[in-house]
């Protein structure tokens, strides 16, 4: 098929609830991303945070036709497979976490911590959780309820009961909110789609004491910012605060839909039997791929945190050169934004334009998630074309 056709074919078969740009993606190698109609794009959106190991690895090819020459691709959770048991393994190993519940997505991933909060402080009188402005937790309705984020909201009321939203990295507006009550203050420790925006060690550690005095849990969102991306395994080994909950989706299962919500020592055995399901909850093939990616996680939060400046130091370059179109860079790791004076849609259309994949978070901030494979050339190559179109504007 050709580009036009595929994008033809989706506009008259697809429900209208994204706007996507005119180009059909067909197959992609280490960095690189090709259309329907041959044209090859250096990829720092990485299907949004998604694939960390860039495209055509070897080894994730190897798991994943093992897992078909064993026949079955999906037990369900009423037997157990190696494959999710290893991945589970291998996240509590490296997290220093104590179990995990596997899903299939980031926002169920919210669901299922929402429901270990609220399950916890049943018998304490606890319902409350607390949120933040800008966030972004995912569209079913518990994850997009404490989605601080009104224009996820309109048009969906009523919203879950109970939750209510501080400003992000101001811990007095925390304290305000905070009583009794609370069974759980979530964040995400680096904010993502509200326009990378990263958490100060100082507020997460204020959380961390605050949700100790109150014994409220402290939830980290890592869905987006976890797996490698800031140059740590996890993003909250960054800061000197361990949460209680934390929850992951996007890269974990190395481009097949895997989320997990994971807990540490305060918040085990919270579930019995009975509590919480998802039919493709630890699938084979999902789990498979994890296993693939925690194994090189080490090395690939080492490269994020590498690269990771030096794309920094690059963006940092363009904002010092074109104040006149950039606010700021900022970031961590391979999760950077700059935050823009002209429409993020134009740039990010004249990058495709040019061969490189960009995308946007929040109304105005050019965002880059590469795969976590990306070399410096990459990012020289990156800055190159976002220079050129700075220039151009
Ligand atoms: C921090 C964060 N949490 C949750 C989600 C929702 O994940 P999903 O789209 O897999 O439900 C996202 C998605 O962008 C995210 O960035």
């Amino acid at each position: 098929m050709t580009n036009a056709e595929v994008i033809a074919l989706g506009k008259e078969n697809y429900m209208k609830n994204y706007s996507q740009f005119p180009l059909a993606i067909k197959g992609g190698k280490g960095m690189y991303l090709f259309d329907e109609d041959g044209k090859s794009y250096l990829d720092f959106v990485a299907g949004i945070a998604v694939n960390a190991l860039g495209y055509g690895d070897e080894d994730e090819k190897k798991a994943l036709l093992e897992v078909l020459d064993s026949g079955v691709l999906h037990t369900s959770n009423l037997y157990y497979n190696s494959k999710a048991v290893q991945a589970a393994k291998l996240i509590n190993e490296i997290a220093g976490s104590s179990q995990v519940f596997f899903c299939n997505s980031g926002a169920e991933a919210n669901e299922a911590a929402i429901k270990m909060a609220r399950k916890r402080g049943s018998a304490k009188g606890k319902s409350t959780v607390i949120s933040f402005n800008h966030s972004f937790h995912g569209r079913t309705y518990g994850a997009v309820t404490i989605t601080g984020q009104d224009k996820y909201h309109k048009g969906f009321s009523p919203m879950l009961p109970d939750v209510v939203y501080a400003d992000f990295n101001d811990i007095d507006s925390v304290r305000k909110l905070m009583n009794d009550r609370v069974a759980a203050v979530i964040v995400e420790p680096l904010q993502g789609e509200g326009g990378i925006i990263p958490a100060d060690a100082g507020f997460l550690s204020a959380l961390r004491s605050l949700c100790d005095e109150y014994d409220a849990l402290l939830v980290f969102d890592e869905v987006q910012c976890g797996m490698g991306r800031t140059g740590k395994p996890f993003c909250f080994q960054n800061y000197s605060v361990t949460p209680d909950i934390m929850t992951l989706a996007k890269a974990i299962g190395g481009g097949l839909p895997l989320g997990a919500a994971v807990a540490f020592e305060k918040a085990v055995d919270i579930f019995s039997p009975g509590d919480h399901a998802a039919t493709f909850g630890g699938n084979v093939a999902s789990c498979a791929l994890a296993c693939v990616v925690l194994s090189k996680l080490e090395a690939l939060s080492g490269n994020a945190r590498v690269n990771g400046m030096y794309l920094k130091e690059k963006l940092e370059e363009i904002a010092g050169k074109y104040p006149d179109k950039v606010t700021q860079a900022r970031g961590m790791g391979f999760m950077q934004g700059l935050e823009l004076k002209v429409p993020v849609k134009d740039v990010v259309l004249q990058c495709m334009e040019k061969g490189l994949l960009v995308c946007s978070a929040g109304a105005n901030v050019l965002r880059f998630v590469p795969p976590l494979i990306a070399s410096a050339d990459d990012i020289d190559k990156a800055a190159s074309i976002v220079a050129q179109v700075m220039g151009g504007m």
